[in-house]
């Protein structure tokens, strides 16, 4: 059994960055590890079919900067030959950890067997976990939910990934059939704990890192869980895996916003414009004077764009570039994406 997560969960909380498909690219990853270190970075989710067959996938998923380790990718599909063929381009590329997506509730996502719907097709998610063990040297990991439709069987089915190979095991707190509906339960997550040997991480509605090691503790005092993973709350607050409930300032909130435009510039290039577009205007949550902003932040089309806009703000608000800039109330972003997906 690869003994990386139990090793790093003997050093205290494992706090992630969830895997977020159209978000957790390299450029947002490289920031949130500039900000926050000590975090583990999981990637956006990569079919490990498509991995396998195409070369300008593997280039666009694969390509990371070394700052991002330990860097988790994530991957979905449902041929365990597949996934244990792109295990190994994985492995070649340098990268921590793989894993497996067995969360995703979208409906074509289940449709074709991928995702949450490994949940009830066990010998296909055993093969799988099995199968890239053996492919492999680095860690596999699972991130799923609490069960289809209610966590009776979340136990079993997690003893089951233990017994083929997987080292860690993350929990997204809502069955399938909540996709994102209502608040996370943890009860189920911290029976689980109970049962088996690996690392056990809970994910859903975790707003900070403060939050998230409140999260990890059993209400009646049986085994802890080892971890968190943040999502949402990240959004334009790479703060948020920071311990302290640390507030930035405007000036640090601009130049994080530059850094970041920056490197989406730099590894997407044009395409990175439209990244650019829904990251930016989230770190301004929290910041009066957003509104008048927006429009421009939303529009740009290249690095000099962004930096226009910081600049602008920096020139009309020199006043505040030093206060905190609270009020980038996680409980709103959790609001705002309060979505099921499809
Ligand atoms: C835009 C978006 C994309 C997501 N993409 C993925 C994904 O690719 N793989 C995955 O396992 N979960 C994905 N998730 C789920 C998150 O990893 C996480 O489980 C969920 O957002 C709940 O955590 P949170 O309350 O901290 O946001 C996605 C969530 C969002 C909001």
């Amino acid at each position: 059994m690869n003994t990386f997560w139990s090793d790093l969960a003997s050093h205290g909380p494992i706090a992630a960055l969830a895997p977020m498909d159209g978000y957790c690219d390299s450029p947002y990853r490289q920031i949130v590890k500039k900000i926050a270190p000590n975090t583990v970075v999981f990637s956006e989710f990569y079919s490990a079919d498509g991995l396998v067959h195409s070369k300008e996938l593997q280039r666009r998923a694969l390509t990371h900067d070394t700052s991002e380790y330990p860097l988790i990718i994530q991957i979905f599909g449902k041929d365990p030959a597949m996934f244990a063929e792109a295990a190994k381009i994985i492995e070649w590329y340098g990268i921590t950890g793989i894993d497996i997506n067995m969360w995703c509730p979208a409906k074509k996502v289940v449709k074709s067997g991928h995702g949450s719907s490994l949940m009830i097709n066990r010998d296909t998610a055993f093969q799988i976990v099995e199968q890239m063990s053996k492919a492999v040297k680095i860690p596999i990991s699972v991130k799923t939910r609490l069960g289809w439709e209610n966590p009776d069987l979340l136990v079993d089915f997690v003893k089951w990934l233990e017994n083929a190979g997987a080292s860690l095991i993350s929990v997204h707190g809502r069955t399938y059939k909540q996709a994102f509906t209502g608040r996370a339960d943890f009860a189920g997550i911290y029976e689980l704990k109970q049962h088996i040997n690996i690392p056990v991480i809970c994910n859903g509605d975790i707003t900070s890192y403060e939050d998230g090691v409140m999260k990890m503790i059993h209400p009646t005092g049986l085994k802890n869980l080892d971890g968190f993973m943040i999502g949402r709350s990240s959004f334009g607050n790479p703060w948020c895996f920071l311990p302290g409930n640390y507030e930035p300032t405007l000036d640090e909130i601009l130049v994080t916003m530059r850094g970041h435009g920056e490197l989406l510039w730099k590894v997407k290039w044009r395409h990175g414009m439209m990244e650019a577009r829904k990251h930016l205007v989230q770190y301004l949550h929290g910041f009066p004077g957003v509104k008048q902003y927006r429009t421009s932040l939303v529009h740009v089309e290249s690095a000099d764009d962004i930096y226009t806009v910081i600049d602008d703000i920096r020139r009309d608000h020199a006043s505040l570039l030093e206060e905190k800039i609270s009020g980038n109330s996680p409980e709103s972003l959790l609001a705002v994406w309060d979505c099921t997906v499809d």
